[in-house]
């Protein structure tokens, strides 16, 4: 006889994804931030069953707790301290795996084993951040930070996301910043097998990811048609892991998105570009976001920083992307 268990388990994953098109749901036609933030977090928490889940928001140098679900919490925490004050501080989602091990960690609870916070940006400064505690180990991973980064994008409006390999990183954040209806931009290293690389073991080019621009956009003011016009607009479609004066499999180009929607989109703008070319099939990716990982911040508007840099994308380009 053949047993055969059929179980139907959720993965994370999904269970993510159907939260993030619940909450556009819920949130849409909302416009009080708090109201939002309330939301946001008791959807998270019962849905995914996590201990404590809140916002703490930013109030001069302060966080100050705001709208949450658990066990009372902190209420203020100064700017660099603790898990909540540095992800502000340094821009970016921090997993601790292991609290007590997390220098400076503020235990509100001595219950809270692990912990992740995501910051909230608006036009690109953080405004608040999300804290999720849990009272195991371990808890968070990647898979987390990216949902939960892409959940509360939401507070401040209905964001969409697309990724692009577009060579020289650099360059291609100068370009993809500069076009309306584009939220935030950051860079960083997609797609490879290295967990948190540096952009030193990217360069070695063996770590497998590709230099990335992730785009944050508002689909009311600029569709993701259009973005993928723009991005075949400052790469050569036809050259292999080559861009400029950069080669390697670094510099290869791709779109890479997580929303599976977006997929029909973007194939149809590739067919369209391969058309106008006359070539059957382009070396330019068009895959799901496996991972991301912003790199180093000297590396984040590395040419507003460096107005000199090295550039591979011609500058009329950048014309054309604030038109
Ligand atoms: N542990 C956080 C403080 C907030 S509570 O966990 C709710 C931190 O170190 O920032």
């Amino acid at each position: 006889m053949d047993f055969r268990i059929f179980a139907f388990i959720m993965t994370k994953e999904e269970t993510y994804s159907s939260l993030l098109s619940q909450a556009r749901f819920l949130l849409s036609g909302e416009r009080d931030i708090i109201a939002r933030m309330a939301n946001l977090a008791a959807l998270l928490h019962g849905g995914m069953g996590f201990w404590w889940t809140g916002f703490y928001r930013v109030s001069g140098e302060e966080l100050v707790l705001g709208p949450f679900q658990g066990p009372v919490a902190c209420i203020r925490i100064p700017k660099g301290r603790g898990v909540c004050g540095t992800a502000w501080q340094e821009r970016r989602s921090i997993v601790v795996p292991d609290v007590d091990l997390f220098p400076g960690h503020i235990a509100c609870s001595s219950e809270s084993r692990s912990e992740i916070v995501v910051p909230v940006f608006r036009q690109g400064e953080v405004v608040a951040v999300l804290d999720i505690d849990s009272r195991e180990l371990s808890t968070f991973d990647d898979t987390d930070r990216m949902w939960l980064e892409r959940i509360s994008a939401l507070v401040y409006g209905d964001w969409k996301d697309i990724w692009f390999a577009a060579g020289c990183f650099w360059g291609a954040q100068k370009f993809f910043k500069r076009i309306r209806g584009v939220e935030y931009t950051e860079v960083g290293f997609a797609n490879g097998h290295l967990s948190n690389p540096s952009y030193e073991q990217v360069y070695t080019d063996s770590t497998g990811h590709a230099e990335c621009v992730h785009v944050r956009y508002n689909p009311e003011t600029v569709s993701l048609e259009r973005l993928a016009e723009l991005f075949f607009a400052i790469i050569d479609p036809l050259s292999l892991n080559k861009q400029g004066e950069d080669a390697g499999t670094r510099y290869r180009t791709g779109a890479y998105y997580m929303d599976e929607e977006d997929r029909a989109v973007l194939e149809k703008v590739f067919s369209k570009t391969a058309g106008s070319l006359g070539v059957a099939s382009m070396p330019v990716e068009l895959a799901p976001l496996e991972c991301f990982y912003t790199a180093e911040e000297y590396h984040q508007d590395y040419l507003d920083k460096n107005p000199g840099g090295y550039c591979h994308i011609n500058p009329e380009l950048f014309l054309k992307a604030a038109e």
